[in-house]
C-alpha cells in the first residue's frame, strides 16, 4: 500500500512517521507513506498557495491550480484520492477496512479558511474525522493513515485488531492485566478460569452490555446471532 499525503505542511508528520507502529510498518515495507508539501506546485513567484475569496470576505481560500498539479503529479490511475473536509462522509472502522484493501491512496489536506470549490471535483471520495472544525486536514490523514496501516497485512498480528472496537460493530470487551487486584478492584474470576469457553462467552457478554448502555444505536446495526439475543436478555434481567 502506497499512502501520499498532500499537505502545505509536511513537518507536521515528522513524529507521526518514525514513532511506534507506523515506523515499524514503514520499516517492514508493509507500507509507504510519504508527506509531499504542496507548496512546490505553485507557480507563484512567492510560492503562495492561496488567494482572496472571490465576493469578498475574510480570510484566504486554497487555489485549486495548486492542488490539481499536486494531484497530478502524486496519483496515478490506481490512486484513491480523498479530501479531507469537515464536510465529507464521516468516518469509521468500516470505511477504514474499505480502505486498507485499496494499492495507493492520496490524501489531500486543506488548510487556511477554505478552498476553493472545485478542488471537490479532482478527488474520489471526502471524509470527515467527526462533527468538529480542526485547523487543516493534517491531523484526519494521520488519523485515517493509522488506522489504515493497522489493519494492512504483516502490521500488526491479526489478533491485535480482531476483537477491536467496531470491528463486529460492537465495542470491545474490557481488559485487565496484573496485578489481579488493586485498591480493592479485582479481575473477574472468569478470566483467571482458564477456561476458554467461559472466558469467550463472558467477553461477548461484556462486549454487548457495554455496547448497549453506551452505543445503543450500534446494537440497532450489527449483525446479532441468536446466542447474542439471549445474553442481551440475560443482561437486561440483571441490570
Ligand atoms: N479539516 C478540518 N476539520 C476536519 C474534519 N473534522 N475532518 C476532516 N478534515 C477536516
Amino acid at each position: 500500500m502506497k499512502i501520499k499525503i498532500l499537505t502545505l505542511f509536511p513537518n507536521m508528520f515528522e513524529g507521526f512517521l518514525n514513532e511506534s507502529i507506523i515506523k515499524r510498518a514503514i520499516d517492514k515495507g508493509v507500507v509507504t507513506i510519504e508527506a509531499i508539501d504542496m507548496r512546490s506546485y505553485s507557480q507563484n513567484k512567492h510560492h503562495h498557495v492561496d488567494d482572496t475569496p472571490c465576493g469578498g470576505g475574510a480570510g484566504m481560500v486554497l487555489a485549486c491550480d495548486v492542488v490539481d498539479r499536486a494531484i497530478k503529479a502524486n496519483s496515478t490511475d490506481k490512486s484513491y484520492k480523498i479530501l479531507m473536509t469537515p464536510q465529507g462522509r464521516c468516518y469509521n472502522q468500516g470505511i477504514a477496512l474499505d480502505l486498507a484493501k485499496k494499492e495507493e491512496i492520496v490524501l489531500i489536506c486543506g488548510h487556511y479558511e477554505g478552498f476553493d470549490e472545485r478542488i471537490r471535483s479532482f478527488v474520489d471520495d471526502e471524509i470527515s474525522i467527526g462533527d468538529y472544525v480542526l485547523t487543516g486536514g493534517e491531523i484526519p490523514s494521520m488519523i485515517i493513515t493509522d488506522s489504515i496501516t493497522r489493519l494492512l497485512d504483516n502490521a500488526i498480528k491479526e489478533e491485535s485488531y480482531e476483537g477491536d472496537s467496531f470491528m463486529d460493530g460492537l465495542l470491545e470487551y474490557p481488559q485487565y492485566t496484573r496485578p489481579i487486584e488493586y485498591n480493592g478492584m479485582k479481575v473477574p474470576d472468569v478470566l483467571l478460569s482458564g477456561n476458554h469457553a467461559l472466558i469467550k462467552k463472558f467477553r461477548r457478554k461484556e462486549s454487548l452490555r457495554r455496547t448497549m448502555k453506551r452505543r445503543p444505536d450500534l446494537i440497532e446495526k450489527a449483525n446479532l446471532s441468536k446466542d447474542d439475543l439471549k445474553l442481551m436478555k440475560e443482561i437486561e434481567e440483571e441490570e
